[in-house]
Order: C-alpha cells, then sequence, then structure tokens
C-alpha cells in the first residue's frame, strides 16, 4: 500500500519514544514503505516528540517548519512529502498543532502509535488531515512488527505513565496514570525475546519500581526481575527507578541473577532536602546515600548513573553545594546534567523563580565538571581489565574498530586482528582487555572472536 515510498522517523526524547519509533518503522515496513536515514530522501517525514524541557520543544517546532521548503524526493510517487507528528508533543497539543504548522498531515499521540499507518493512508487517499488523540488507555501491542535498531538488543515496556507528580515534570500529564502490564505477558515478550536470539532486553518504565502496584496491589518488580532472568537473557538492564520505590529485594537481584548488569540509573535530581520536597520526590539525600550503599554493598563495582535539575526555582547557592556534594560523594559513572525547564501546567510553573540564568549557566558548568571527574575516575578502574562487550558494529571514531558495550554500560572501542569481518562479530559478547580509560569510553584489543568471522 505504501509501495516505492519511503520514511524517515526523528525521535526525540527518552527509551520509550525510541520503542515506539521501532514499532513505526515495523509497521511502515509492513506495508511495503522503505525506511531512510535523511527527510530529504523520504516522502513520508515522522516526528516522535519530546516536550519534557523547552529546547526540545523549540527544536522540533524548527526542524518540521523546515519541512516546509525541502524539495521533494526524485523518484517519489506522492505529489507533496507527507508530515506526521507523534509522542508527547503529538498529545499534547492535537490538532491545535496543525492551526500552527500548516504542513502537518498526521498528528497521533503517545497511547495510539498503533493508529499511525490507518491515519496516514487516510490523510494520502483523502487528502484531508487526521488528528487522532486518545487519553489514558495502555495497549502494549506485542503483535506489532517492530524493527529494532539492533536486532540483538530490544526493549521491553512493562509499564507506561507515571503517578509521581514530580513538580516539575510534565510526563504524567502527557503519558498519563501508570499502568502495568500483566507480568505474564512481560514474561511471554522475554521469552519470544530470547528465542528470537536478542542478547539484551532492557525493561522499561517511567518507575520500574513500582511496577505491578496497579495490578496487583503492591509492587512486584523484584518478581519480574526473576522471571525475566530465569529466561536465560544473557543481558537485563532496566530504566527507569524512582529512588522513593528501591526496595531491598530489588538491590538484592543484583546479586542474585548474573545476567542483571552491574549498572543501575537512579534519578536523585537535586542533594538538597529542601529542593527535593519542593520537587516531590518523596525522599532525603540521606536515604538516597544509603540506597547507594546497600547497592554498592549488593553489587560492588556497580556503575551508577544519575539526572540532576539544576536551577530549580528557588535554588539557593547552598542548595547546589549540597547537589556537588552529593554528586562527589556517590561517584557516578554518568551523569545527565540538565538546566530546569519550566513547564507549563506543572506546579513548579508557579514558583517563584528569580535566580539569573548566568548564575544557574554557572552552576551548571561547576556540576558539568564534577561530573566529568567522577567518569574518568570510574573508566580508569577498568584499565587492565577484561570486559565482556556486546558488539554493535564498526566504530564511528575509527572504522577500523568496533564499538559496543560493556556491562557496566560503557562505550568501549576495540582493535580488531586483521581479516576479522565486522559484521560478524555485531551481536556476539566478545573479550576485551582495556588498554586505555577516558572520561567518556574505553579502548583496549580484542582478545577473541569466533571462528567464522576471519574473512
Ligand atoms: N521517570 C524518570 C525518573 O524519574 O527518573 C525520568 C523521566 S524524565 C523523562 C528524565 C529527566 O528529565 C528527569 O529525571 C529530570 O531530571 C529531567 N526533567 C524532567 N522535567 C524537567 C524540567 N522541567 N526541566 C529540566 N529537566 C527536567
Ligand atoms: Fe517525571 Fe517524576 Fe514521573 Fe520521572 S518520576 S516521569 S521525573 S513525574
Ligand atoms: Fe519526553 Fe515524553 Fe519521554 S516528554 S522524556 S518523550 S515521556
Amino acid at each position: 500500500m505504501l509501495s516505492n515510498t519511503t520514511f524517515c522517523i526523528t525521535t526525540f526524547g527518552c527509551q520509550m519514544n525510541k520503542h515506539d519509533s521501532e514499532k513505526i518503522a515495523g509497521m511502515l515496513e509492513q506495508l511495503g514503505s522503505i525506511p531512510v536515514e535523511t527527510n530529504q530522501e523520504a516522502d513520508i517525514s515522522i516526528f516522535v516528540t519530546c516536550c519534557v524541557r523547552e529546547k526540545a520543544d523549540e527544536r522540533l517546532m524548527g526542524q518540521v517548519a523546515s519541512m516546509k521548503n525541502l524539495p521533494l524526493r526524485k523518484g517519489t510517487p506522492f505529489s507533496k512529502r507527507y508530515v506526521a507528528i507523534g509522542g508527547c508533543i503529538g498529545q499534547r497539543d492535537g490538532d491545535n498543532l496543525q492551526k500552527k504548522l500548516r504542513h502537518v498531515d498526521v498528528v497521533f499521540g503517545t497511547h495510539n502509535t498503533e493508529a499511525l499507518p490507518g491515519l496516514l493512508l487516510e490523510a494520502i487517499e483523502t487528502g484531508s488531515k487526521q488528528s487522532q488523540i486518545v487519553e489514558g488507555r495502555a495497549e502494549f501491542h506485542d503483535d506489532l512488527p517492530e524493527h529494532r535498531e539492533h536486532p540483538w538488543a530490544a526493549w521491553l515496556p512493562i509499564s507506561v505513565g507515571c503517578n509521581n507528580f514530580c513538580t516539575y515534570c510534565i510526563v504524567p500529564y502527557v503519558r498519563g496514570h501508570e499502568i502495568s502490564r500483566p507480568l505474564e505477558e512481560v514474561v511471554a515478550t522475554a521469552q519470544r525475546f530470547v528465542d528470537e536470539g536478542v542478547k539484551e532486553i532492557t525493561l522499561l518504565g517511567q518507575n520500574v519500581n513500582s511496577y505491578g502496584r496497579d495490578l496487583y496491589g503492591e509492587p512486584k518488580f523484584a518478581q519480574v526481575l526473576d522471571e525475566v532472568a530465569a529466561t536465560g537473557i544473557e543481558r537485563i538492564r532496566f530504566v527507569t527507578s524512582h529512588p522513593k520505590d528501591l526496595t531491598d529485594e530489588v538491590i538484592e537481584r543484583f546479586a542474585m541473577h548474573e545476567n542483571i548488569m552491574p549498572a543501575l540509573h537512579l534519578a536523585v535530581q537535586s542533594g538538597s532536602d529542601r529542593i527535593l520536597a519542593a520537587m516531590n520526590r518523596r525522599y532525603t539525600a540521606e536515604h538516597y546515600l544509603q540506597l547507594v550503599e546497600k547497592v554498592r554493598k549488593a553489587c560492588p563495582g556497580i556503575a551508577l548513573s544519575t539526572d540532576v535539575i539544576v536551577g530549580f526555582p528557588g535554588e539557593t547557592e547552598e542548595d547546589f553545594q549540597a547537589t556537588a556534594d552529593l554528586v562527589r560523594q556517590v561517584d557516578y559513572s554518568q551523569v545527565f546534567t540538565f538546566i530546569y525547564s519550566k513547564r507549563e501546567g506543572t506546579p513548579a510553573a508557579k514558583m517563584p523563580d528569580d535566580t539569573p540564568r548566568e548564575v544557574i549557566q554557572d552552576r551548571f558548568d561547576r556540576l558539568v565538571e564534577i561530573v566529568q571527574e567522577s567518569a574518568y575516575r570510574q573508566n580508569q578502574q577498568q584499565l587492565g581489565e577484561v570486559v565482556p562487550v556486546l558488539i554493535e558494529g564498526s566504530s564511528k571514531r575509527d572504522t577500523l574498530m568496533v564499538s559496543g558495550r560493556s556491562p557496566r554500560n560503557q562505550t568501549v572501542h576495540a582493535e580488531i586482528p586483521e581479516g576479522v569481518d565486522i559484521d560478524q562479530l555485531k551481536g556476539q559478547i566478545l573479550p576485551v582487555k582495556v588498554e586505555e580509560a577516558l572520561t567518556w569510553y574505553l579502548k583496549g584489543q580484542l582478545l577473541d572472536f569466533p571462528a567464522g568471522a576471519a574473512k
């Protein structure tokens, strides 16, 4: 139905969107459309959007606006380029987007990704604009095809939505309340992935730790980990964990199951109890540090990563110092640092916010310095070690090298012996001796590879 057409998906935002984009690609390919890398080559341009910070909003508007004047692809069967917007901005703004951006043909939301092909076909056939937004529904759609970026790595959403209402965050308003997927379905999907040869599953949820509360009356994330680990999958990761719901049972799972990777993303947001309370995070810095201690005891050498917001309304230098101290103390492997962005409709948008922009930027820069030092220190600890790396393909820096991920989720580049076919290494877990450890990556020698990979 879409044969002889091409499509390009631009994805903003979090893993939820990346996963939705894989489903969209799968559905369009099933209709005969061909994925391409750039909008220039595309007859259909799809934007899967994020509104968590203002910058993401602005970038989308700019990119979509530029579609209007982009020349059509030579050989396109259409007389125009079709443009579709989905994801969180689609959900938030609905058909208002088509009033602002008149060349947008289709708008869909976060709860009805599966509707996109039908809406697109309707727009193509009738020439009319299509928009469909659904509120508060969770369809996990295991039946939809998906085109995974890497065939050996799969996202597995265990819940959608969020009930936490952190005061700065728009996510609960666009993704709705938390809905968990039944445990047997999660496990059946994990099993199917294993049968298909997937090596790494990443369990997804805005707060995986509260998984099951809506379905079973109590969180059951530890059980999810047990059952997914029992499928025999080689690597399990999960994002994201809210500190207030991280239980001892979940922490113990790092020690119990070898296939749970030694990496934990535990968003702290701030090190100041005053700011944490204003953010409605419902834990203190002390509680967070106790969790870190427990996690490191259960899994020595675990890589900890986090999110930090700088410049929340009313943040003082003292509050910032508390954050800087906490970040130094935890010694993270990776920290995602964000400048607070006011989101209309959230409680924080109404809080007095008079910290000058330069002061916030200065705090941000100081934090980034601390973060870089600890990331470097953490990577240095692996010098001389042999780490199993899930190979993704040739390295972007040097096509004669391969790159992949270590169990601690570090990027590893490795030199390969002469005469080895890189394509044969993709998706394999192979030993790399670490010889260089920098802030953002490790580098080393591939020690072994399957016999069939020799050219
Ligand atoms: N649910 C996840 C959690 O709580 O860990 C993360 C959700 S959010 C998509 C990812 C990160 O964006 C948050 O952890 C927070 O640091 C950041 N964020 C959310 N709203 C923000 C805002 N208004 N301004 C700046 N950063 C924000
Ligand atoms: Fe946003 Fe907080 Fe929910 Fe994370 S836990 S998605 S930061 S409201
Ligand atoms: Fe952005 Fe929506 Fe994710 S707002 S971070 S894409 S849930």
